[in-house]
C-alpha cells in the first residue's frame, strides 16, 4: 500500500509524519472522505470545494493539492499503484497547517501544509441497509465551528464509541433538544409526511450527500424542509434516515431500542437511497 505524503508516494508503513506537525498537536488540520467506483471520484468537485472552504475557514493557504485536478492526478496514481481501479475504494485526504515549534499562535513565517492522501479498499454496508441502523441519542458537545470538516474530532469520537458500547451503528447528536446531526453523517427525518433535516448553520457539516439527498428530493417532489427536528418529535417520526459518503442515505431502524415507524426501512428513504445512489453513479 502507497500513500501520498508531502509531494512523495511512499509505502504506507515508511511514511512519517513530524511530532512538531500541528496535525499531531493541536488538530490544526482539515479532512475529506471521498468515494472511489470503479477508478471514478464520487462528487469530487464538491468534496474539493468543501476541502477549500475548511482550508479558509482555517486560514490554512490551500497548497496544490486541494484544486481538483492535483488532487485527481494524486489519486489516480494512488488507485493505479494499489490496484484499486476496479470496485469500491475510499481517499482519505487531509492537509494541517504543518510542522513548527509548538505556539499556540500560528507559526511566523507560515510553514508548509502537510498534506496526506490515502486510498483502501472499501465495501459499503449493503446488509444494515436492508435491516436499517441503530442509532443512539448523545449530547453534541461540539465547538462553534461543526461546517468545517477539521481532524478535531474527539467529540465524535466519544460519541461513536458511546454508541458502539450499546450495540449500536451510530449516535445522533442533540443539541439543547435540537437534532444535529450524526457523529460521522447527517440525519433526515420523515414526519407527517415531510422529510425535514437541520438547516446549513455552523452546527452541522454541509455533507455532500445531504446535499445530493436534498437536490434528489426536490426534483422527485418529495416536500422538504430545511428545519430543525426537535429531539421529543423523533419517537413520532415516520422514517429516519442518515446520510455520509460511506453510507450513502442509510435507514434507521432503531432510536434508543425504539422500532422507527413500522422498523423496517421505508418508502421515502428507499426511494431517495436510489434517487441518489443513481445520481453519484453508483447504481
Ligand atoms: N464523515 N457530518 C459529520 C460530522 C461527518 O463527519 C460526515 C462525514 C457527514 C457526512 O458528510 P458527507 O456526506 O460529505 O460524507 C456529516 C466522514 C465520512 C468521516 O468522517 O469519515
Amino acid at each position: 500500500m502507497h500513500v501520498y505524503l508531502d509531494g512523495a508516494y511512499r509505502e504506507r508503513a515508511l511514511a512519517s509524519v513530524s511530532v512538531d506537525d500541528r496535525g499531531f498537536l493541536f488538530g490544526d488540520g482539515a479532512y475529506e472522505v471521498i468515494r472511489v467506483v470503479n477508478g471514478r471520484l464520487v462528487a469530487l468537485d464538491r468534496h474539493a470545494r468543501r476541502l477549500r472552504r475548511t482550508l479558509d475557514g482555517l486560514s490554512i493557504a490551500p497548497p496544490a493539492e486541494a484544486g481538483t485536478d492535483a488532487l485527481t492526478a494524486i489519486i489516480a496514481e494512488l488507485l493505479a499503484r494499489d490496484a484499486l481501479r476496479d470496485g469500491e475504494a475510499l481517499i482519505y485526504v487531509q492537509i494541517t497547517r504543518g510542522a513548527a515549534p509548538r505556539t499556540h499562535q500560528f507559526p511566523i513565517p507560515d510553514v508548509r501544509p502537510t498534506v496526506y492522501v490515502a486510498a483502501a479498499a472499501f465495501t459499503p454496508p449493503r446488509a444494515l441497509r436492508e435491516r436499517g441502523a441503530s442509532v443512539i441519542t448523545h449530547p453534541d458537545i461540539r465547538w462553534g465551528r461543526c461546517d468545517l470538516k477539521t481532524v478535531n474530532l474527539l467529540p465524535n469520537t466519544l460519541a461513536k464509541q458511546r454508541a458502539v458500547e450499546a450495540g449500536a451503528d451510530e449516535a445522533v447528536l442533540v443539541r439543547e433538544g435540537v437534532v444535529t446531526e450524526g457523529s460521522t453523517s447527517n440525519i433526515f427525518a420523515v414526519i407527517d409526511g415531510e422529510l425535514r433535516t437541520h438547516p446549513l448553520t455552523t452546527h452541522i457539516l454541509g455533507g455532500v450527500t445531504r446535499e445530493v439527498t436534498v437536490e434528489a428530493a426536490a426534483a422527485l417532489g418529495v416536500p422538504t424542509r430545511e428545519a430543525p427536528v426537535l429531539l421529543e418529535e423523533l419517537p413520532h417520526a415516520e422514517e429516519l434516515f442518515l446520510t455520509s459518503t460511506t453510507n450513502d442515505v442509510m435507514p434507521i431502524a432503531r432510536v434508543d431500542g425504539q422500532p422507527v415507524g413500522t422498523g423496517r426501512p421505508g418508502p421515502v428513504t428507499l426511494r431517495l437511497h436510489h434517487a441518489v445512489a443513481e445520481r453519484l453513479g453508483m447504481e
